[in-house]
């Protein structure tokens, strides 16, 4: 072989050797991507997760191939565990019944709560197979976990873990006036929040949109981690003609666009999530009155002018948290808030966003307090 022909040879093995090694390298970063996929996102495939199907042109989440952590619970043992649906385990009421909170071990050192679902219309069995359905193949820190269910007869029960803490709407309205919840705690549950819908409309496929968020269905467990709770009104964006669904959902959160035409999209969650942030920001209920001569009838276009403005801003802030609350992360929080509830549903940002707005201003010490691992 002369030189010509070795320096052939060495470059057509160089040319190979490199594609070879691009390839492979191809493979790798392929393979790589998917199980990163595979481990951040919940993806919902008709063989394992949900199928939908028309009965009587009411949307139905039918049958699935369910994950472990939800198991069929016997109705006996939970009658006994709850003494028999007794008042005085009432945790909160709901639309269709009461969730009470049940002792399962003897010395009440294992607690659940339980709620309990008695009216048979088409309406109450189509929300408890929703939620069934997708908190059966849901799990995050920031999304409250489904344990098991039971159907007794026309009873049908969903098993909750049990949030110690409530809800944020009875934590900020109810006796105690939001007293538990300083600054940077409100922040950390809107921040809590946040992640919860980032979940449901970017990691879940397709995604989901809860469609009924408030502060009634934001739970706070022992730790004051918050949880998106109530799934019974959850709808999976993109896999029906969303323009023909009914408009449901709680007055004072509702988006415009969704209550006047039934317009449906990810950014009927943002809107509502900006009524929890006005809420948590001025400790005041979505359709309160906010003075006996003013006649506004939502919190949301009484507070609109004055979120923008510097010299107005601090006076409506919840008296609760005046003390504690940082003046620079104020002007802030209210400006999100205020793209979050704009009228025009595209000039409202994406809760990816939003989510990355509010990480900043949240102490490191506190985002460290969720000690469960997403899966
Ligand atoms: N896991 C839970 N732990 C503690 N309290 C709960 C739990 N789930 C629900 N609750 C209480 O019950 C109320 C109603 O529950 P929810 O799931 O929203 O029912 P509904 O679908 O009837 O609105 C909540 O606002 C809260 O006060
Ligand atoms: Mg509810």
């Amino acid at each position: 072989m002369d030189s010509k022909q070795q320096k052939a040879v060495l470059i057509a093995v160089v040319i190979c050797g490199s594609t070879a090694l691009g390839v492979g390298a191809l493979i790798v970063f392929y393979a790589y991507y998917r199980n990163y996929c595979r481990d951040k996102s919940y993806h919902l495939r008709p063989e394992h997760a949900v199928v939908l199907s028309s009965d009587k042109n009411k949307m139905m989440l039918m049958s699935c191939r369910r994950k472990t952590h939800v198991s069929m619970m016997e109705y006996k043992g939970l009658e006994s565990a709850t003494d028999h649906f007794s008042d005085t385990n009432i945790l909160g009421a709901g639309g269709f019944g009461c969730v009470y909170q049940a002792n399962l071990l003897p010395a009440g050192n294992l607690s659940v709560a339980v709620k309990k679902i008695s009216d048979a219309t088409d309406h109450a069995v189509t929300q408890f197979q929703t939620e069934l359905e997708l908190l059966s193949n849901i799990q995050h820190p920031n999304i409250v976990t489904l344990l098991g269910y039971s159907i007794h007869a026309e009873t049908r029960l969903l098993i909750y873990e049990l949030m110690q803490n409530g809800s944020l709407e009875t934590q900020l309205h109810g006796p105690s006036r939001g007293s538990a919840l300083p600054w940077h705690l409100r922040i950390k549950i809107a921040l809590d929040v946040a992640r919860g819908l980032e979940y449901l409309h970017k990691h879940c496929h397709p995604p989901v949109i809860h469609r009924d968020l408030k502060s009634s269905n934001i739970l706070l467990d022992s730790n004051f981690n918050a949880k998106l709770s109530d799934f019974g009104l959850a709808i999976l964006d993109g896999t029906q003609n969303k323009s023909h669904i009914k408009p449901s959902g709680t007055l004072g959160y509702v988006a415009p666009e969704y209550l006047l035409d039934g317009k449906l999209t990810d950014k009927s969650d943002v809107y509502a999530f900006g009524v929890v942030l006005l809420e948590l920001l001025l400790g005041r209920k979505p359709m309160e009155r906010p003075a006996p001569a003013q006649c506004q009838s939502t919190v949301v276009s009484w507070a609109m002018p004055q979120l923008t403005d510097r010299t107005k801003l601090p006076n409506i802030v919840d008296p609760v948290i005046r003390n504690s609350m940082d003046m620079n992360h104020l002007y802030q929080v209210a400006a999100v808030a205020l793209l979050c509830i704009q009228p025009e549903p595209s000039y409202r940002p994406l809760i990816a966003d939003i989510l990355l707005s509010l990480v900043p201003l949240v102490p490191v010490e506190m985002q460290n307090l969720c000690t469960v691992k997403a899966n």
